[in-house]
């Protein structure tokens, strides 16, 4: 069938976005503030010594306090794709091959269905090496990923299952809103391969979490469990963020979320999806215990119990704001937000010092405060989504696209 006559079809069968694949290149803009280039001359200096790190050991970075780990955690991508952002921006291939080199120890993971984690590990890496780079062998391992993950999604609930059951904490179904990201390599290997299932199952997620996942006032607890032969919605908890279930509201839950839903109207081209993540950005822009630096503390319901701050949180919001913002009428709101987001985290107060921080990038990332784990330090997806929203923010303030859409 002709690619015209193909895609016609398709859309009368209600895949709009099929085969309209993106493609990211090396930067190559004008603007780049002070600011920003001093963000980026840190981050080369911090991803080369933890490059060498990587390189010697065959381990990759979660947390100052986790150090290296396996590339079964589920950070495990997040520093390949870093190296990834920092091709990017240089358009050195002394960056692309070391990209290469780090995305290459993930590529065991591709079968691992232990956890619904296999969306934040394979994509952050393979992911945006395909996008740059087109290369097939990554192509492959994308679609051999999303059909790994696809092994954990219930016909009869209408959701991955994040987690396993577990009877100590009488979760038959567990769902988490981080599990919004790992929509994104569904939605890529369906425009890869045309493979409808994967869009289905993305879409039947996504739209189940919009229903049952928020509150009336657009907060969401971080875990949800279902009935797993109903389908029906059993009951709110948490892991991360606060204990009290009925008002957590984990900070960098939120993000994944705003990320999720804006990411899966870029996706789909469902109007739903914008207007939820337009309304959780408004309901975390006005919420009242927003710091003035927009650095959320880690669960914006209970600033009382602790004001550690989760710069994590602000990336990934920041770089979700990023993209809202080309999408939303709303958008200039967002943008600014946003950008006020970047500058607070590539200020002194959150951007490490060359040679410090165990060669993170960034400081004041909090993992859980309530299980005392990985508190007021680095994270390597707090520096991922760092790297992500400023690429989108020059992008933007060149007046480029995001992504080139083709
Ligand atoms: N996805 C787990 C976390 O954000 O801590």
């Amino acid at each position: 069938m002709k690619r015209p006559v193909l895609l016609l079809a398709l859309t009368l069968l209600g895949c709009q976005s099929i085969l309209t694949a993106r493609q990211m290149h090396p930067l190559q803009v004008k603007v780049v503030p002070a600011w920003v280039a001093n963000a980026f001359t840190v981050a080369q200096t911090q991803s080369e010594a933890m490059y060498n790190e990587v390189m010697k050991t065959g381990l990759l970075p979660r947390s100052i306090q986790r150090g290296l780990q396996p590339k079964t955690d589920w950070t495990a991508g997040f520093f390949p794709g870093t190296l990834w952002y920092l091709y990017t921006y240089t358009g050195e291939d002394t960056w692309k091959t070391r990209a290469e080199k780090a995305t290459a120890l993930m590529e065991g993971e591709q079968n691992n269905a232990f956890d619904h984690d296999i969306g934040f590990k394979m994509y952050s890496c393979f992911g945006n090496g395909y996008l740059l780079t087109g290369n097939k062998a990554y192509r492959h391992i994308i679609f051999r990923s999303a059909k790994t993950l696809t092994s954990r999604y219930s016909y009869k609930t209408g959701l991955i299952m994040s987690w396993e059951p577990d009877v100590k904490r009488d979760w038959l179904f567990p769902v988490i809103i981080d599990n919004m990201i790992n929509l994104e390599l569904l939605m890529e290997a369906y425009k890869m391969s045309g493979d409808t299932t994967l869009r289905h199952i993305a879409v039947s997620h996504a739209d189940k979490t919009m229903k049952y996942h928020y509150r009336k006032d657009m907060s969401c607890p971080h875990v949800v469990d279902y009935e797993p032969e109903t389908g029906a919605m059993r009951k709110y908890d948490w892991n991360n963020g606060s204990d009290d279930t009925a008002h957590s509201t984990w900070s960098r839950g939120q993000s994944w979320g705003l990320y999720g839903f804006t990411m899966m109207y870029r996706e789909t081209g469902d109007r739903k999806y914008l207007q939820h993540a337009e309304k959780i950005a408004d309901f975390l822009l006005s919420h009242p215990n927003m710091p003035e630096d927009m650095i959320p503390y880690w669960d914006y319901s209970a600033p009382e119990r602790s004001k550690m701050r989760d710069a994590s949180a602000a990336a990934v919001m920041a770089s979700a704001l990023m993209e809202l913002s080309t999408y939303s009428a709303r958008g200039k709101k967002y943008f600014e937000a946003g950008e006020k987001q970047l500058k607070s985290l590539s200020s002194p107060a959150y951007l490490a010092k060359p040679g410090t921080h165990k060669n993170f990038i960034l400081m004041h990332a909090t993992g859980n405060l309530l299980r005392n784990s990985e508190l007021d330090g680095a994270l390597s997806y707090a520096d991922y989504y760092y790297m992500e929203g400023l690429l989108r923010y020059l992008r933007l303030i060149n007046g480029k696209e995001l992504y080139k859409v083709i």
